[in-house]
C-alpha cells in the first residue's frame, strides 16, 4: 500500500517537473531518442516560407537531441488541420505551427495544448489563448510605419491602392488597422484609398487586383502592399500597362527578395519581417527542458529604402 502511494507520489511529481499538464514526454531528448516537433507550415509556395523553414532546420541541425517533421499544407487551412491531428498521432514532443487562418486553426491548436504537447505559434496567430508561446513581429507596428512613412513620402497628398494580405489572417489585419492609423486621413485629408483589395498574399492575384486598379483609376501615386510578393505583383500590372510615376512599398525584406527589389529601384521600400524560425528552436529547447518561457516573444523590423538599403536598413523602434 504503501509503495503504491510512494509510486503515485513519484509518478505524479515526474509530471509535475516535465511542466506538462500529466503527460510525459514521449522521446527522452537525446542523440539516440531526440525530441520530435512537428512543423505545421502554412504554405512552402512564397519565398518567405521556404525561408522560415531553412531557418527552422538550419537551427535544429545544432540540436542532436531534437529532430523536426516538417508538414506543408499547400494553403489550405483543412489539410492544415489534419496534418496537426496527424503530427499528434505520429507521437510529436512539441509543436510549431504557422498557421493560415486564425478561425479554423484555433480548434486544433487548442487541442494539442490541452493534450499537454508544447504549442509554439509562429508569425500568424490562433484566437484565445490555448497554445504555449506566440513569436512574430508585431504587425500593427508595421503598418502603423508603413503608413507614416508614406504619409511623409506623399507629402500628405496623393492617391493610394492598398494590396491586403489574407483578411482571414492576423497579419492581413494588423497591417490594413495599422496603415490606416498611421495614414491618419482624418488630419491629411489630402491621402486617399482610392482602391483597396484582399490579394491573399499571392504575387499573381496582387497583379490582377492591380489591373482592376489601373483600368478605373487614371492617377495611383503609390502602393501599399502588405508583402513584397504583393509589391512586385503590382509593379509588374504597372509595368505592362505603361503607367510611369508609381511608387511601391512592401513587407518582408527578405535579401534576395524586397531588398533586391530596393536596390534594383522597383519598391521604394520593405519593412523586414523576421521569420523567428531560429527563435522558435530556441524556446522550444527550453520548453521540452522545462524551463519557463514567456508567452509573447515580439520580433523587430527594419526599414529598407533606396537611402539606407546600401547600409543594411534602420532599425525601426
Ligand atoms: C508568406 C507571407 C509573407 C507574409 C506572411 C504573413 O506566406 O505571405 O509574405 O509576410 O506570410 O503571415
Amino acid at each position: 500500500m504503501r509503495i503504491h502511494r510512494r509510486a503515485t507520489v513519484a509518478l505524479a511529481l515526474a509530471a509535475l517537473l516535465s511542466g506538462c499538464k500529466g503527460e510525459r514526454k514521449k522521446h527522452a531528448g537525446t542523440e539516440a531518442d531526440p525530441w520530435v516537433i512537428g512543423m505545421s507550415q502554412c504554405n512552402l509556395g512564397e519565398p518567405w516560407r521556404a525561408q522560415m523553414k531553412e531557418d527552422i532546420a538550419a537551427a535544429a541541425a545544432s540540436h542532436p537531441e531534437m529532430k523536426v517533421i516538417f508538414k506543408d499544407a499547400q494553403n489550405d487551412s483543412l489539410t492544415q488541420r489534419a496534418q496537426v491531428e496527424e503530427l499528434v498521432a505520429q507521437g510529436i514532443d512539441l509543436l510549431i505551427i504557422s498557421p493560415k487562418e486564425a478561425a479554423p486553426l484555433t480548434q486544433p491548436v487548442a487541442d494539442t495544448f490541452k493534450k499537454g504537447i508544447p504549442v509554439i505559434v509562429l508569425d500568424r496567430a490562433v484566437q484565445g489563448d490555448d497554445y504555449t508561446v506566440f513569436i512574430g513581429a508585431d504587425n500593427r507596428k508595421i503598418g502603423l510605419r508603413a503608413g507614416r512613412w508614406i504619409a511623409d513620402k506623399l507629402g500628405g497628398k496623393g492617391k493610394i491602392v492598398e494590396l491586403k494580405g489574407l483578411m482571414t489572417s492576423t497579419p492581413g489585419q494588423d497591417r490594413n488597422a495599422g496603415f490606416r492609423e498611421g495614414i491618419d486621413a482624418a488630419k491629411n485629408p489630402g491621402l486617399q484609398v482610392v482602391f483597396e483589395a484582399d490579394m491573399k498574399w499571392l504575387e499573381p492575384d496582387a497583379r490582377a487586383e492591380m489591373e482592376s486598379a489601373l483600368a478605373r483609376q487614371p492617377q495611383i501615386d503609390l502602393v501599399y502592399a502588405h508583402n513584397d510578393p504583393g509589391a512586385h505583383g503590382a509593379y509588374l500590372a504597372a509595368k505592362a500597362a505603361g503607367r510611369s510615376g508609381i511608387k511601391f512599398v512592401g513587407i518582408d525584406a527578405l535579401p534576395h527578395e524586397g531588398v533586391r527589389y530596393v536596390l534594383e529601384g522597383i519598391l521604394d521600400a520593405t519593412f523586414a519581417y523576421p521569420t523567428g524560425g531560429a527563435e522558435a528552436i530556441d524556446t522550444a529547447k527550453k520548453l521540452l527542458s522545462g524551463q519557463k518561457v514567456d508567452k509573447k516573444m515580439v520580433l523587430g523590423t527594419r526599414l529598407f529604402t533606396r537611402d539606407n538599403v546600401e547600409r543594411g536598413g534602420e532599425a525601426i523602434e
